[in-house]
């Protein structure tokens, strides 16, 4: 099974890391007030963010009154940046794969993930994984780049634009071959997995989710309008999807 740990990657980490700490970003602008409007009450609750990167969201999530949280990610570096800056009492930060979940010997009231689940090969055996980790009645609570944007292969442009920039629309190709994609971004040959929507619903369906909410990344006009270079393409294509289901009782 491949495995990928490009955040341990020193050129793709620092990148990774001025994009994420720029006041003006995809996760804190896009990303984060979408899964935390989804997010179930988590006061007294016991959480499992997985691909948890830098403990941004397990700070968050232990700051809304978790009982605990445990943040596992496959990067040593990106696990290093979390115990420092992002650290509380009730967080434990755990260096584990998404492919060894079973390792993990607990079970949860919330399962979730920011963005991390691109990387994962087998979807299916994953939402079952995290059913079996999940309390009755639990919830999985996730996000992810959207279909639209992982059908992406680096072979055309994302956009079409005009002679000045302006992006006129997003081009789509290939959208239903789903597998492997390697494309350029910071680096060579970064690897994430393209499943269609239907794909993650009847993955989901058939680990035996009930899918509760989905929503998919939005802007107001005037975000767009004040940083045109930055989210100029959020009018045309959704960045990001996001569910919330849960485990039947
Ligand atoms: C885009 S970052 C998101 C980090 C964090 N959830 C956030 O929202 O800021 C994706 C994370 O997934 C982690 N990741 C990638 N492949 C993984 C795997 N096989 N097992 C566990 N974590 C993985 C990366 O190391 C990285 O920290």
């Amino acid at each position: 099974m491949s495995r990928q740990n490009i955040y341990d990657n020193d050129v793709f980490f620092q990148n990774f890391k001025s994009l994420r700490e720029d006041e003006i970003n995809f996760n804190d602008v896009i990303e984060t007030p979408i899964i935390l409007h989804m997010m179930p009450e988590l006061t007294g609750k016991k959480v499992l963010d997985i691909g948890c990167g830098m403990g941004q969201h397990a700070k968050q999530y232990a700051g809304m009154g978790a009982a605990s949280v445990l943040g596992i990610d496959i990067s040593e570096k990106m696990l290093a940046f979390a115990e420092e800056h992002n650290s509380a009492e009730n967080i434990t930060y755990r260096r584990l794969a998404f492919e060894e979940l079973e390792k993990i010997e607990d079970s949860f009231d919330v399962v979730t993930s920011s963005l991390a689940f691109d990387y994962v090969q087998d979807f299916a055996g994953l939402m079952k994984k995290i059913y079996g980790l999940l309390a009755d009645g639990g919830r999985l609570v996730y996000s992810m780049s959207h279909p639209i944007a992982t059908a992406y292969d680096g072979t055309y442009d994302r956009y079409t634009r005009t002679e000045s920039g302006e992006r006129l629309y997003a081009n789509l190709r290939n959208y239903g071959e789903e597998g492997l994609r390697k494309i350029r971004w910071v680096v060579e040959g970064y690897e994430l997995y393209h499943r269609k929507v239907s794909t993650l619903i009847n993955d989901m369906i058939a680990a035996g989710f009930v899918i509760e909410e989905c929503q998919e990344s939005k802007l107001p006009p005037e975000t767009i309008r004040q940083y045109p270079g930055k989210f100029g393409g959020v009018m045309h294509q959704p960045d990001f999807i996001f569910f919330r289901c849960r485990k039947q009782a």
